[in-house]
């Protein structure tokens, strides 16, 4: 018999209590806020879903690992355990540990880039653009055709365009591209999945023309349950091993630990090149740490090192991907417009869609976060025109390509009801979704500026 409960599969064995709050108090929370759920505290928060980065909760088998950790400076035990883990999944040669991924991005990415050079990925997450922006490069995203409609049913919308992908080689020159990046699953590009034979059809552009591909693998787990669900050549491959066939295809990874590894805080970078890893390896060491801890604790390796094991574990893996699309499926029926199919750590709404009314320099994204969190202390993430939104020589905004908000799910950590009681706040949403207005932004810096932005409504 198949049951239709979506079985969390783990007890809970410690608690966090939540503090409930009224209408009224969040009101306040959000005014002193500036209207920007990333500056309020997390105890005002009834559920975050502001983003899936180190909120795991962990495993007693973490737990017991950290206990574990050896803290010596150069060639601790946990750092050989932690190396294990990762090659067993990458099975590349080099790794070099670091406190986070943007930390793995800025190492490779200053190194590659600088100005002139030119980065393609499926879609740049936001600390990759930035970090490409920053040495001086320009960062190019190619995403698929199918990615464009938000109810196309294609299961592989995170892919990259491969047509666009040469065109665009041939026309600036190889030599000016400083890598090709594929983003798996693509999280700005709606959280959806890569399949392998398009991660195959990437990789072989970039070795016709020598250009270093990239994998960010920050989600590979649940990017290889898709793989494993949609693709009938794997249907028969472990997660693991379809993990490290996609790893197989890259000269180098970039891995936050903070996503698929089910921990708090780490990273990695991993190489294929000696000299490039030489190169990068000083880096390393001035910035993050010496080359057997980079930045973490031992006991932040051991966790990493389990968490990398658990995090593909097929019970696992199946509960998380339903119990995403068990939100998306739920709210899409109420006639939320959201990105559909759902993919694997997240569900994204489109803003633009549900507000028609409020133009994208009046931040419809913005206005979504707000409302879901005065009327149910939930916090989600605009990913539009607040979070990539640029200026032109006039002043005025180009605005994203999209008007999205994301609703990430932590991992193991919110239970269904939870996520029922989420799915009735977009009731409320619904209902004031003609009352709703856009906002202002009165204060941003030059990049990044949604992390520290401040907000007033209009109307
Ligand atoms: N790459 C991707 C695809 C990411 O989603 C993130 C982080 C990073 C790199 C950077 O990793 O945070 O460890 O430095 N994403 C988080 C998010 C912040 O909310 O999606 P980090």
């Amino acid at each position: 018999m198949q049951f239709k409960t979506i079985f969390e599969p783990f007890r809970v064995k410690m608690v966090e209590p939540i503090r409930m709050t009224t209408e009224s108090e969040r009101n306040e929370f959000l005014k002193k806020a500036h209207y920007n759920p990333f500056l309020l505290n997390s105890d005002q928060v009834l559920i975050d879903l502001l983003t899936d980065s180190g909120t795991s909760a962990m495993s007693s088998r973490q737990w017991a690992a950290m206990m574990e950790g050896d803290e010596s400076y150069a060639g601790a035990r946990s750092w050989t355990r932690f190396e294990h883990a990762v090659r067993h999944v990458t099975g590349m040669p080099h790794i070099l540990p670091t406190h986070q991924g943007r930390a793995a991005e800025r190492i490779l990415y200053s190194h590659l880039g600088g100005p002139g050079k030119v980065f393609f990925s499926n879609t740049h997450f936001d600390t990759t653009r930035a970090n490409i922006e920053f040495s001086g490069s320009e960062a190019v995203d190619l995403p698929c055709l199918e990615s464009a409609d938000r109810e196309s049913p294609f299961p592989f919308k995170g892919n990259m365009d491969t047509e666009r992908l040469a065109k665009e080689v041939e026309t600036r020159g190889p030599a000016n591209v400083a890598a090709v990046v594929l983003t798996v699953t693509n999280n700005s590009g709606g959280g959806q999945p890569v399949s392998m034979a398009n991660a195959r059809a990437v990789a072989t552009i970039c070795h016709r023309f020598h250009i270093p591909l990239v994998l960010d693998m920050c989600r590979i787990a649940e990017n290889a349950y898709f793989v494993h669900q949609h693709e009938p050549e794997f249907e028969s491959k472990s997660y693991l091993e379809i993990a490290h066939e996609m790893c197989s295809l890259a000269d180098a990874c970039v891995m936050s630990a903070k996503k698929d590894a089910l921990v708090n805080m780490g990273g990695f970078l991993t190489l294929r090149d000696e000299k490039l890893t030489h190169e990068l390896t000083n880096l390393l060491i001035i910035t993050e740490g010496f080359t057997t801890y980079g930045g973490l604790a031992g006991r932040d390796l051991e966790a990493i090192a389990v968490g990398l094991e658990e995090g593909f574990e097929p019970d696992y893996l199946r509960y998380r991907a339903r119990s995403t699309a068990y939100l998306g499926e739920n709210i899409r029926a109420k006639g939320v417009p959201i990105i559909y199919p759902v993919g694997g750590h997240a569900v994204y709404v489109d803003a633009g869609a549900l507000y028609p009314h409020i133009p994208p320099h009046e931040y419809p994204g913005q206005a979504l976060v707000c409302e879901l969190y005065r009327l149910g202390g939930v916090r989600a993430v605009e990913i539009g025109s607040a979070m990539f939104g640029k200026y032109d020589a006039e002043g005025q905004l180009i605005p994203a390509a999209h008007e999205l908000v994301r609703l990430a799910i932590p991992r193991r950590v919110y239970t269904q009801s939870h996520i029922d009681y989420v799915s009735e706040v977009f009731d409320a949403v619904l209902a004031n979704r003609h009352n709703t207005h856009g906002f202002k932004i009165t204060f941003e810096q030059p990049f990044l500026r949604h992390f520290t932005a401040h907000f007033e409504p209009l109307g």
